[in-house]
């Protein structure tokens, strides 16, 4: 070879905005991973295959590495810490809509593990050039159904409205009671129609609500499931766009005792609360709406822990939330947070995180979990 050799492929001009975010991408895995390495070759692997099919593929461990950066970068979320023990399932392969959803299940299965809640990953396949992904049209695996009776009587969860409207729609019969399970709804493809599961009933632990001192509360009836696992996000790592890749961590008690329980768009349990504790609801300034609420949350995590559930309480996860940013800095890296979010709804004030700012959120920061792009009724 007479001529000068071409230039390393990493320095070539990212034209193509994919190339440009997979030769970041495959530079951090290389900086990041233990044992480091030269990116060198890869990153000309990775341009080369662009170039010839528009795309490329990760191996399994840019997967896992990706995904888990995901949760390291997501702004939103105090239980960070754990980042590095997220389960990755690469299900990449999958493609029918029944095989889509019996790994939806499984991924329930693993995540609960009797109880002992594990943060799970799936991610399903990536889109490619006229060849998209699949789509989980529920917001989560696991939701309660919810709708507003003629008579304007709102039943079960207001959150789960859309997606009970859409699953009755696709011939659905479910849908009247309260704490009912959603059916998982998938696409093959974006536009077409989806199809629906019924969630097998192993997959799905719930715990009914009591509370330590007062025996009428379980007459309410409340319960809760106790995976929250996140299915209308997407995963983008490197450029590439996994639209279908639901995970989860386990409930901080807050979100369920002083939100979906609590707010009055939600299951609005407040006002019989505060009724049975004998409040005196003539005025606000009783404080009966904070007093419920306390007791409603001193209910979530007492049923929670008696059912051998793994949740947090605010001011542990408030902990180990600054614990994170302490041992990233060390690693010299920040961690950018949204404090509206950080910050717990209740008790905000007695939480190390509520008084301090934080490393701003950057909208471009990747590996990232994405709002879906509407590309679908949901
Ligand atoms: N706040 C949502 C809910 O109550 C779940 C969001 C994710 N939460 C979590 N602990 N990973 O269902």
């Amino acid at each position: 070879m007479g001529s000068a050799p071409p230039p390393p492929a990493a320095e070539a001009p990212a034209t193509d905005p994919l190339a440009g975010q997979a030769v970041d991408f495959v530079r951090q895995f290389h900086r990041e991973r233990p044992g480091g390495g030269d990116p060198a070759p890869r990153v000309r692997q990775v341009l080369a295959e662009i170039e010839r099919t528009g795309t490329y593929e990760h191996t399994a461990e840019e997967l896992a590495f990706g995904a888990r950066l995901a949760w390291r970068n997501a702004a939103r979320c105090i239980g960070r810490l754990y980042w590095r023990s997220l389960v990755v399932r690469d299900r990449r392969g999958v493609d029918s809509p029944d095989e889509l959803a019996a790994e939806c299940f499984d991924h329930l299965r693993a995540a609960t593990n009797g109880g002992r809640i594990r943060p799970v990953i799936t991610v399903f396949a990536p889109d490619r050039p006229g060849r998209p992904g699949p789509r989980i049209v529920n917001q989560q695996l696991v939701r309660y159904a919810g709708h507003t009776t003629p008579e304007g009587a709102l039943v079960g969860d207001p959150a789960g409205a859309g997606l009970t409207a859409l699953a009755r729609e696709s011939g659905w019969k479910g849908g009247e009671e309260r704490f009912e399970v959603l059916p998982l709804m998938v696409r093959r493809r974006p536009e077409e129609e989806p199809h629906w599961f019924e969630v097998p009933e192993d997959a799905v632990l719930e715990v009914e609500l009591s509370h330590p001192e007062h025996a009428w509360f379980a007459e309410l009836g409340l319960r809760w499931y106790a995976v929250p696992a996140i299915s209308d996000m997407t995963l983008e790592i490197g450029g590439i766009r996994y639209p279908a890749a639901p995970f989860n961590g386990w409930y901080m008690g807050t979100e369920i005792g002083a939100r979906n329980l609590a707010d009055a768009d939600r299951y609005h349990q407040l006002p019989e609360v505060a009724r049975r504790l004998g409040l005196d609801t003539s005025s606000e300034r009783t404080l009966w709406r904070d007093r419920a609420l306390v007791e409603l949350n001193v209910a979530v995590l007492h049923s929670f822990q008696e059912a051998g559930v793994t949740i947090a309480d605010h001011h542990t996860e408030s902990e180990r939330f600054l614990r994170h940013i302490a041992q990233e800095e060390r690693l010299g890296r920040p961690t950018p947070a949204d404090w509206s979010w950080i910050v717990p709804p209740v008790s905000g004030g007695l939480t190390p995180v509520y008084h301090r700012y934080y490393d701003p959120v950057d909208p471009d920061l990747r590996p990232a979990f994405l709002p879906r792009v509407p590309d679908a009724p949901s």
